[in-house]
Formats: C-alpha cells, structure tokens, sequence
C-alpha cells in the first residue's frame, strides 16, 4: 500500500492508460480524482474502483480549458483535503504529413498534450508547495524523437519533457519531483480497434527487442514509481517503457 492516505488526480483516467494508472494508485490506497473529457467514461471508472474497494471521485474535465481545469482542482481539495499527486495522461493523436495538417490539428494536440499538462501543474503546483510535497508525473512518447506523420504530436510530447526538466528544477526546493513516462506503442482499447491492429502488433514486434507490443501495466508500473516516494531523489527524469525500441 505504498499510496495510503495520498490523494492523487489522473487526467484521461476514463480509457486506456490513463484508466490502468489510477486503478492501480487506488489498490495500492491512494483516494484518486478521475478526470476525463468523456464523462461516462469518468463514471465508469470511478465505479470499478469503487466496487474493488478503492476510494475514486470522478469530476468531467477538458484539461485544456483553465476553468475546467481549477474547477477539479477545487474539487479535489473540497472532498480530499489536499494533492499529492499529479498524472498528467490525457493526450490525443491527430495524424497527417505536414502539407496536410491544418492549423486545427496542430492546436488541439498542442492544447491536449501540452497546455493541459501545463495547466494541471500550475493549479495543483500552488497547493503542493503548500504543503511541501508532490508528485507530479507527465505522459510523454517515444514519439518525441520523432515520428513521420506526427510534427504536432512530436513537438507537443517534446514540450512534454522540456515542461518536466523545467518544473523539476524549479520546484525541487519544495520537495515536489516532476518526471516523465515516454511509453512506446500500447495496446489500449483504442488501438484494439484499429482496422490495421493485428499487422501493427506484428510490426511492432518485429522493431522492439522485447518482442511483444507495450501493455497499460507496463506504463503504469513506471507511473507508480515515479509517483511514489521509492523515486524520491529522482526528478526531472524520462522513463522509457518503450521494450527497448528507441528509432
Ligand atoms: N497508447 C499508446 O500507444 C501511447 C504511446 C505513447 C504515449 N501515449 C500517451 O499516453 C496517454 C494516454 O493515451 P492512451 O493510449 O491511453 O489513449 P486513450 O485514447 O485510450 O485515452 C486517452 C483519454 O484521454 C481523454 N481525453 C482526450 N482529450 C481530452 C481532454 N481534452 N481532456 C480530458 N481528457 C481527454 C480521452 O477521453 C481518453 O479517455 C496519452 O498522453 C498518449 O499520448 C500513448
């Protein structure tokens, strides 16, 4: 139970990745605040929890609008008391090669990956130097290396990580460590629903020297790390959960 009495706020916990993380932050005892644009979604993630016994409160949230973003940090602290924990997983994917990409595409992936996060930190950061202590752990991608077809996405998932090196250094004297999780290809329900699902996974195989495709546990596992006091001289990191593959 290395997350007793810790209060944590998951951002796109209502699907995939986002929804693995804060299962597993509630069964090891942390009370979670599940955010999510889809609010059935939130819904049914803070029932699963609920009904395995853990503690969950779900506030519908787009991270890249301020007043969404107060608000569940409000209502965070108005149920839980206080914050500890901040997973900033709520991300987007809007392919196309560069000549292609409208202006759209390029914001809202920005939006989502990179100011939801930013946003997130600054409103939790307040009450977390309060307090003297936080965690805050952001989703990146191996997709910042460099991806054809993802120049939005890309760059967010960089400014991810220039967002993660800066608050650890700014924040490191108020006992708060900010790093980053870079996962690989995953295999969430979304992916699953792909029309090109089973030759993806073949490929992916093939490129990674762990042979397999990434599972939501695996990402979580380094999340939890990072998230718990066993990282605690640890910040302004990047965890690859990546098999291996870094092309
Ligand atoms: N799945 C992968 O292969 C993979 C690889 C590398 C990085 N990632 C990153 O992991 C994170 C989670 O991805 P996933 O694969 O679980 O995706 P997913 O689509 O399964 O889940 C993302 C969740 O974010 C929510 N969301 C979308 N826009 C939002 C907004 N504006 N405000 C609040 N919530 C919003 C969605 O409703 C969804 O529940 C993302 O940041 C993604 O970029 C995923």
């Amino acid at each position: 139970m290395r997350f007793e009495n810790k209060v944590a706020i998951v951002t796109g916990s209502g699907n995939g990745i986002g929804k693995e993380v804060a299962k597993r932050l509630a069964k090891e005892g942390a009370s979670v605040v599940i955010t999510d644009i889809n609010p059935a979604n939130c819904k049914y993630t803070e029932e699963e929890i609920v009904e395995s016994g853990g503690n969950a409160l779900s506030i519908p949230a787009d991270v890249s609008k301020k007043e969404d973003v107060m608000n569940v940090v409000q209502e965070a602290l108005n149920v839980f008391g206080k914050i500890d924990i901040l997973v900033n997983n709520a991300g987007i994917v809007k392919d196309s090669k560069i000549t292609e990409m409208t202006e759209e595409d390029w914001d809202n992936v920005v939006d989502i990956c990179l100011k939801g996060s930013f946003l997130f930190a600054k409103y939790t950061a307040e009450h977390m130097i309060e307090q003297s202590y936080g965690k805050i752990v952001n989703i990146a991608s191996r997709a910042y290396l460099g991806n054809p077809g993802q120049a939005n996405y890309s760059s967010a998932k960089s400014g991810v990580l220039g967002l993660t090196k800066s608050l650890a250094k700014e924040l490191g004297k108020f006992n708060i460590t900010v790093n980053a999780v870079a996962p690989g290809l995953i295999e969430t329900n979304a992916l699953k629903e792909h029309p090109k699902y089973e030759r993806i996974k073949e490929l992916q195989k093939k490129d990674t020297p762990i042979q397999r495709i990434g599972l939501p546990e695996d990402v979580a596992n380094a999340v939890l790390f990072f998230a718990s006091n066993e990282s605690s001289y640890i910040s302004g990191d990047v965890l690859h959960v990546t098999g291996g593959r870094f092309g």
